[in-house]
């Protein structure tokens, strides 16, 4: 089955990539990602300012992501090797191009102008072949407008364009109150492709301590929905190509979001929790499903499930969201038996 996609005009085998983290900090790891049969590498982000090791601690719930995926001990990185400065950034970009020949994607967060554009010439200098830009940012002041939110966002993929000739993509927030309208002036200033979405990651608090306690958690194929729905919104509007991060977990995640128009999905969670290996179960179930299907190559299930041409468009609008709420019923399944509940519909 051809399983072959463009992504940000890299020709990539299929589209599973290895998504932002630190599984590309560890040369093992990335054979074993290639010899799973990933499509791209991406690397954890390079952040502009000096993250101690105590801070990513901290960021990593005091604790070792190795410890706290007990799966993970034989592939994730210990923290100690989380290297997070930007010479060794570079030279892990050298040395995976040297050990593997996927494509690969470089991250970068910065805080100034000089920042994200130094280090994006670094990362192209050093043989990436690609650069996402991971533009987290949390707008605290009660100041700042989210049309000034997303002209900074702009403004940083407008420098960062000027200066390198490799293709960027940009890493969204799904927290923009017109998503549609901000993906099209990304798309119009020279984004590549759009990441949906970042995750952000939410402080608990501890109520016996008093504290804001940082966690770390893995995704589940929940967050998935939220990304279709952009998918299918955007497909056929931007000329960006789409890659979704955030819930997928299995075949069916991988085939819903490639319908809805994404041309890549990339994995996180899943890699972390069940390894690098399922990668080979997945693209081999994928095969088998679209072949079931009749389908002659992936491309040409590519938006099948797009706003404009799913059968249905209103199930990923605002009429679906009073229907969806008109259709839950009572059931003694959520209310535990607090309530009397009415017989089930047929
Ligand atoms: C341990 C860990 C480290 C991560 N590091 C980064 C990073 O450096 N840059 C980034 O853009 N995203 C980072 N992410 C977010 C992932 O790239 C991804 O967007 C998110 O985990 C959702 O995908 P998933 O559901 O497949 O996990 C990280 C995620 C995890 C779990």
């Amino acid at each position: 089955m051809d399983l072959q996609t463009t992504y940000l005009g890299l020709q990539l085998r299929n589209p599973l990539l290895a998504g932002a983290s630190p599984l590309c900090d560890d040369l093992d790891v990335v054979r074993r990602l290639e010899d799973a049969g990933v499509g791209g590498l991406i690397m954890h982000s390079l952040f502009e300012e000096q993250i101690t090791q105590q801070q990513v601690a901290e960021f990593a719930h005091t604790e070792n992501p190795a410890d706290m995926f007990a799966e993970a001990t034989s592939f994730f990185p210990r923290l100690e090797d989380y290297h997070l400065g930007p010479d060794r950034y570079f030279q892990q970009i050298e040395k995976i191009k040297s050990a593997v020949s996927l494509p690969l994607i470089a991250s970068l967060n910065g805080t100034t102008p000089g920042g994200w554009v130094e280090n994006a010439r670094h990362i192209e200098a050093a043989g990436a072949n690609a650069l996402e830009l991971n533009v987290y940012y949390l707008p605290t002041s009660i100041h700042e407008s989210g049309a000034h939110v997303e002209q900074r966002t702009l403004d940083i993929l407008k420098m960062v364009v000027d200066c390198v000739k490799i293709p960027v993509a940009v890493k969204l927030s799904p927290f923009f109150s017109a998503p549609a309208n901000f993906a099209h002036r990304l798309d119009k200033n020279g984004a590549s492709g759009l990441v949906l979405f970042n995750r952000f990651y939410q402080p608990d608090i501890d109520i016996e301590e008093l504290n804001a306690q940082p966690r770390l958690e893995l995704s589940t194929p929940a967050e998935l929905r939220l990304r279709l729905r952009w998918a299918a919104i955007l497909c056929g509007h931007v000329t960006a190509d789409i890659s979704i991060s955030g819930g997928v977990h299995s075949v069916n995640d991988v085939i819903k979001s490639i319908m809805t128009g994404a041309a890549t999905v990339q994995m996180v969670s899943a890699l972390l929790r069940r390894g690098p290996e399922i990668v080979r179960d997945i693209l081999f179930d994928l095969s088998a499903w679209l072949e079931e299907k009749e389908y002659t190559s992936l491309s040409q299930m590519r938006g099948s499930m797009s706003l404009e041409k799913c059968p249905d468009p209103s199930a990923f609008e605002r009429a679906n969201y009073l229907r969806t709420l008109q259709l839950w019923k009572v059931d003694s399944r959520h209310t535990a038996g607090w309530v009397d509940a009415p017989a089930p519909a047929d």
